[in-house]
């Protein structure tokens, strides 16, 4: 708890530039968007047992507010992509982390963020307030630029927060961005011998984040922007799942989607866990748990996947 506590003031205190916040901002939304899909699972796993229990709880997806966390959902998985993609380039292509392309690559980044989130929020949001307050363009447009532009501007601002040139980046080296509080965190990090079982996971990361661009903005993108969620209902689940033709593809979809999503989820989880924690017995506890949770979580969502047998 105090080396979070630490780390979250050197974050606000140290004004490292553009990969310190790339960085951080990647960590927080990653945790949230697993946050979400712990949540999202269980709810889909309710439509195991019939319509009922399942659309009860379809409010939680349809108030005002429901809306504007779905946003600020697209925003932590659209930035969380975007950057995980830079990541990849750079681990994979060295000449891409030299410091030089390393600092345009994040301005290109963040060029492609506000151009895809800007105009997706927009469309997300418009009718929010004709719908609790009527009609009214110019008021609509304001409550819906105020919404969007929050996410929007805190990542604009930091990622192009000048850097302090009294402290001395060392990000060619590989050392870490971060010369504050948490640069032990970091360089502990880079300087730890890879064994196999830490090769693989940093592997899996890199290989089920490509996926996940293809399955886990996708599934958002048809979701949100193709049905809509005010379409959303126990029925749509039996079109989708029940359907003849597609109905192997899209069941075989989710799986994938699931078992990507949830490991890469959890594997990101351990980071934080391990850089956290440091009392012995609490971080095994806590890993230990982790894994419990990812078990039980992996066998609810194959469960309603391959025992769904309902029609309309
Ligand atoms: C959409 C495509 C995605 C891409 C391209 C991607 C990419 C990455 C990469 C490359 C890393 C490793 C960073 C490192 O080694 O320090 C990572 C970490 C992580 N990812 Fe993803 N990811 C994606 C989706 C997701 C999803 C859907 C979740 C949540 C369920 C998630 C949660 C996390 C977490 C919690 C971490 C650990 C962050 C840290 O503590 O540094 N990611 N991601
Ligand atoms: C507005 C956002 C979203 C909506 C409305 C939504 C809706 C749904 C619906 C209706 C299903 C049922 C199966 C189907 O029809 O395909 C489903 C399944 C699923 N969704 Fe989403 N989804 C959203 C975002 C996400 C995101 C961002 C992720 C991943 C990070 C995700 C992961 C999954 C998974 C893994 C399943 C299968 C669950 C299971 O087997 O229990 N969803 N989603």
């Amino acid at each position: 708890m105090a080396a979070l506590i630490h780390t979250a003031s050197s974050v606000l205190r140290y004004r490292g530039g553009a990969g310190q916040w790339a960085w951080a901002i990647h960590r927080a939304a990653g945790l949230g968007v697993l946050a979400f899909l712990l949540l999202h699972i269980f709810d889909i796993f309710l439509a195991a047992f019939g319509p009922h229990l399942f659309n009860d709880l379809l409010f939680l997806y349809k108030g005002w507010f429901a809306r504007v966390l779905e946003t600020l959902l697209l925003f932590g998985l659209l930035y969380h992509a975007l950057n995980g993609l830079r990541l990849i380039l750079m681990d994979f292509f060295p000449i891409v982390a030299s410091r030089k392309i390393t600092r345009n690559f994040i301005y290109i980044q963040l060029g492609v963020f506000l151009l895809l989130f800007i105009p997706a929020g927009f469309v997300m949001l418009y009718s929010l307030p004709a719908d609790q307050f009527g009609q009214n363009a110019a008021f609509s447009i304001l409550i819906t630029l105020g919404i969007i532009a929050l996410p929007a501007v805190i990542v604009a601002l930091f990622s192009l927060t000048p850097v302090n040139r009294s402290i001395q980046l060392d990000t060619d080296s590989g050392v870490g961005n971060y010369q504050d509080g948490f640069d032990r965190i970091v360089a502990s990090r880079s300087h730890r011998v890879m064994n196999r079982v830490e090769l693989n996971i940093w592997l899996f990361l890199r290989i089920s984040g490509l996926l996940l661009i293809v399955l886990a903005l996708g599934h958002f993108f048809l979701m949100h922007f193709i049905y809509g969620v005010e379409n959303m209902d126990f029925n749509f689940i039996i079109e989708r799942w029940m359907d003849p033709h597609l109905g192997l593809f899209w069941r075989g979809y989710d799986l994938a989607l699931l078992f990507f999503a949830l490991v890469h989820g959890m594997f990101g989880l351990r980071y934080s866990i391990e850089d956290y924690v440091h009392n012995h017995g609490l971080k095994m506890a806590l890993l230990g748990l982790a894994v419990l949770v990812e078990i039980a979580m992996l066998a609810m969502g194959a469960f309603v996947i391959f025992s769904f047998n309902y029609t309309t």
